[in-house]
């Protein structure tokens, strides 16, 4: 029920002004490059991604929260991006879910489960990558939010030293700060995903839901944008993840032209999923693959770190 609130009250939003729109790109009249010149292929995590964006979590129980899954995975393999699952949480409490949450691809889970939840979901899924979320400020809105702050920050350091599978740190809207991106480096964490405050607001998704709101907690966090630009001088110590209403290939470009490796939508491609259908995501992403090369081309990069 939860999850679905969520993504009701998620698509009943939309993101029309972000902290990217303040940046322009290269524009080049005469561009020295074509489009077999192009390669975007990024590398996250020690792994080569053909594409430096992707579908970002979202959903991971419920009946209908697995077919959103099942479906978004067949969108992945069709236009060969990367697919994140959402949190496996509803997976540890009910059997079922646990049977449908996508196997041999990622697993999404909170800094809120004990070590060896997260170990043992790892095994379950056999995932790939190990996502973390971390949502202090939704846990403390949310009534039934977990309430241990004090565990967090152990949890990430035992799990990065019980396991070598590659883990990104996961913000989940609310931008991370400087401490943070030094605090995932020293961890030895292999990336972090920023998640900005531009798209999805979940202390304004949690405010919604609740009988007793505070609207002001819906301002604390970073943009994207200003997280990048805190993000960007780390670079060379940890591979850079952007997400937080990313609109447009434009926004990728922006992300990237920030530090960013790669780039995460969310909300944008579940609004075409549920009120489009599956056909239209595949070719709204197959749309921004062939923009992603132009942008590239009118920038004169000819690859991802140009
Ligand atoms: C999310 N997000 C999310 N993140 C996560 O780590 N685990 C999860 O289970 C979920 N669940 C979820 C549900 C819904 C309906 C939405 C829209 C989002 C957060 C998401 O991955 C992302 O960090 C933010 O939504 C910001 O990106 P967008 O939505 O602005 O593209």
């Amino acid at each position: 029920m939860r999850k679905k609130d969520h993504i009701n009250i998620a698509l009943s939003e939309k993101t029309i002004k972000t902290s990217l729109d303040s940046y322009r790109i290269d524009y080049n009249s005469i561009p020295l490059i074509g489009i077999n010149d192009v390669s975007t292929k990024t590398n996250i995590c020690g792994d080569e991604w053909e594409w430096p964006f992707f579908i970002n979590a979202i959903t991971g129980g419920g009946k209908e929260c697995n077919k959103i899954n099942d479906i978004l995975l067949e969108v992945s393999n069709i236009t060969n991006i990367k697919f994140f699952s959402g949190s496996f949480s509803p997976a540890l409490y009910n059997e079922k879910d646990k049977i449908a949450y996508p196997k041999n691809n990622t697993l999404n889970i909170g800094l809120d489960k004990s070590v060896q939840e997260i170990l043992s979901s790892l095994k379950y899924t056999n995932a790939k990558y190990l996502q973390l979320h971390t949502n202090p400020l939704q846990e403390m809105i949310m009534p039934e939010g977990d309430k241990n702050f004090e565990n967090w920050y152990k949890t990430l350091k035992n799990v990065r030293e019980k396991t070598k599978i590659p883990i990104i740190l996961k913000e989940t809207g609310f931008g991370m700060s400087e401490n943070t991106i030094k605090m995932a480096i020293d961890l030895k964490l292999d990336a972090i995903d920023i998640s900005g405050r531009d798209g999805t607001n979940f202390a304004r998704i949690e405010n919604i839901r609740s009988s007793t709101p505070s609207p002001y907690l819906e301002e604390i966090g970073y943009t994207t944008a200003f997280s990048l630009e805190i993000a960007k001088k780390y670079r060379n110590n940890i591979d850079i993840i952007a997400s937080g209403g990313i609109r447009n290939p434009l926004d990728i470009i922006k992300t990237l032209a920030l530090g960013a490796k790669a780039c995460g939508i969310s909300r944008v491609f579940l609004d075409i999923l549920i009120n489009k259908g599956k056909n239209a995501l595949i070719n709204e992403i197959q749309k921004w693959q062939k923009e992603i090369v132009y942008l590239m081309i009118i920038t004169n990069s000819k690859n991802i770190n140009d």
